[in-house]
């Protein structure tokens, strides 16, 4: 198993993937999105075999970073694997020079809000009705330096 950058040829991947991980009503990316961010965001992918099985995806712009999408195949959770690949993104972060990374997630997403957390990501405020259902979210930050 190994973390590397993603590529143009695992767009088709990460689609799948991201249909799998995410229903219609949470916008999964599509293969435009993941074809864009390949070449202007920071995007890795937790690579078994020929399979794709994670990635992580942060949106860097100037001084700014933000956690957009974290995901792992179900069948491969509870393994560290997204600890992992939120470190290489981080280490990644701070060798660019970026001091703080944040992110939305939902409150009721139990599973990426222990995640963030374990990380070191603090919650910053709470904002009402942020997702499209009504759901609040928590806008978190790490600090990086
Ligand atoms: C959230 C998600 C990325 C976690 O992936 P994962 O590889 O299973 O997580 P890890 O094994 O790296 O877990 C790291 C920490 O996160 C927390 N965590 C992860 N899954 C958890 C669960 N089911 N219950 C409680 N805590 C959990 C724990 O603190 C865990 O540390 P520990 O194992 O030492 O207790 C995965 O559940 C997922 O893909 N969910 C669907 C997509 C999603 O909601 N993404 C986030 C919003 S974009």
């Amino acid at each position: 198993m190994r973390i590397r950058k993603a590529l143009k040829s695992d767009v088709k991947q990460l689609f799948l993937l991201e249909k799998k991980l995410f229903s219609k009503e949470s916008f999964p990316l599509s293969k435009g999105s993941f074809r864009y961010h390949i070449k202007n965001s920071s995007l890795f992918v937790m690579q078994e075999g020929y399979d794709i099985v994670a990635y992580v995806l942060v949106l860097v712009k100037r001084k700014d970073a933000k956690l957009y999408s974290i995901g792992v195949d179900d069948s491969w959770r509870g393994q560290k694997i997204a600890n992992r690949l939120l470190q290489k993104s981080i280490e990644e972060l701070r060798k660019l020079g970026f001091v703080t990374l944040v992110l939305e997630v939902r409150v009721d997403n139990l599973e990426a809000l222990a995640l963030y957390q374990k990380i070191g990501f603090e919650i910053q405020k709470r904002l009402k009705a942020f997702y499209g259902d009504g759901c609040d979210a928590y806008l978190m930050k790490l600090h990086l330096v």
